[in-house]
């Protein structure tokens, strides 16, 4: 039986990702087509605390907003946004679970469904939600591609374009000077983003590159040997470093010592580390370079993929909590590589939450310094196609956001 829906909450969660405003866009557009309503909930679950962010997203709010970086209605990151902790005067602190607050203050505004777009730690609190009786449907979104359960998610190839982007303009000055470059790339724990360079150096471009994945543990005596043997044949050699390399004790080359609630490291500064090891024991010039957040910012170069695939697991997440389904996600299932061509597929939040898919061995080749033909096989019919925004004196030209507040509804507000 088709549920009576007539209001559904959106959030975003986690970094922000190349296509996020276009699944805000699909969502509010399919949804107004069916005659519901849609209320943004901004800063992931922050807005409904005290209802100090609840918009209401209707088609004005997003015409023009698919051309837009970021998330329209903000996001959360670093922290299990469920779980406050309040300070008592012995100096402990006490944990709160405001997951109740979530459920209650979205059945007050009679909302029927939650969209919530998010990686594997945004989807396991959808899925908790979903166990303490909220309506759910997931979107899977992050730039590092590590999601079970999808082939691919949005954010990750205009990720990947930017990184070869810089990469071929990095090999051009490290050639002409000489050069060992090293280009820190994003990831967290898996090495898709990093497997951009082997696209970069490609069979017809012939760029010398070797790549640490997070998933082959670093020996620092094999990985001079490569770059030596580099150096030698070519006079200068890139290397491309995933944030998320690790010993063979598994720990973060460049740990920083931080943790966030789901006990995930934060990473970032591989690249200096590992070029002060290329001076130390090889006493190369180099130069390192980190493309942070560039990779998951930049709409203005984002993938016609991402984008497409963007808006089709928004409108299908509106189908999905239309036909009355719960706890579950659109993925994305390639169903052909010559021509690249996809559907929408299904798959169950439990199968998501808390997991990362790592790249398969049998993408990097033996000696763990490049990809094999099987990745290139996996990446190469993704890599086409451009969305670009308008652009006015040369520059991109974004729209204004209309954010109009509803106006608050609880009779008893929570207190902490
Ligand atoms: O998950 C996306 C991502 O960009 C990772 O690649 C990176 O490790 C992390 O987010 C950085 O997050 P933050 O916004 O907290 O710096």
């Amino acid at each position: 039986m088709t549920p009576d829906i007539h209001r559904i909450a959106v959030n975003t969660g986690g970094g922000d990702a190349p296509g996020l405003n276009a699944v805000i866009r699909a969502v509010v557009r399919s949804a107004e087509q069916h005659g519901w309503e849609v209320l943004g909930i901004k800063d992931g679950y922050n807005g409904l605390f005290e209802e100090n962010g609840i918009v209401r997203l209707d088609r004005s709010a997003v015409r023009g907003i698919t051309h837009l970086g970021g998330t329209i209605i903000g996001t959360t990151n670093r922290g299990d946004p469920l779980r406050w902790s309040v300070d008592n005067e012995d100096g402990s602190a006490t944990f709160i679970d405001r997951s109740q607050e979530v459920i209650d203050t979205l059945a007050t505004h009679e909302i029927d469904a939650l969209i919530a777009i998010g990686g594997d730690g945004s989807l396991s609190i959808a899925q908790a939600l979903f166990e303490k009786g909220l309506n759910v449907v997931g979107v899977p979104k992050t730039i590092d591609n590590d999601l079970a359960a999808t082939n691919l998610t949005f954010g990750f190839l205009t990720a990947v374009e930017t990184a070869t982007d810089a990469l071929d303009k990095l090999h051009s000055t490290a050639e002409a000077h000489e050069r060992v470059m090293v280009v820190e790339l994003m990831g967290r724990h898996a090495g898709w983003i990093a497997a951009a360079g082997g696209m970069a150096a490609d069979g017809d471009n012939d760029i010398p590159i070797l790549i640490l994945f997070p998933e082959v543990p670093f020996e620092r005596h094999r990985f001079m040997a490569a770059v030596k043997q580099k150096v030698k044949t070519y006079g200068y050699c890139s290397v491309v470093v995933s944030e998320g390399l690790r010993d063979h004790q598994g720990r973060f080359l460049s740990d920083q010592g931080l943790r966030d609630a789901f006990g995930h490291a934060q990473l970032g500064g591989v690249a200096s580390v590992i070029s002060t090891m290329v001076k130390d024991d090889l006493g190369l010039k180099y130069h390192y370079a980190v493309a942070d957040y560039l990779q998951r910012s930049a709409r203005h170069i984002a993938s016609l993929t991402d984008v497409s695939q963007a808006y089709a697991v928004g409108q299908a997440a509106v189908e999905l909590a239309l036909r009355g389904k719960n706890s579950i996600m659109p993925s994305i299932v390639r169903t052909s590589n010559k021509p690249y061509r996809w559907r929408i597929g299904e798959a169950k939040l439990s199968r998501v939450a808390n997991r990362e898919k790592m790249m398969p061995a049998s993408f990097i080749t033996r000696d763990g310094f490049g990809i094999t033909q099987r990745c290139r096989t996996y990446l190469e019919p993704l890599m086409k196609g451009e969305d670009y925004p308008p652009y006015r004196n040369g520059l991109p030209r974004y729209v204004r956001l209309k954010n109009t507040a509803v106006p608050k509804k609880l009779k008893t507000p929570f207190t902490l």
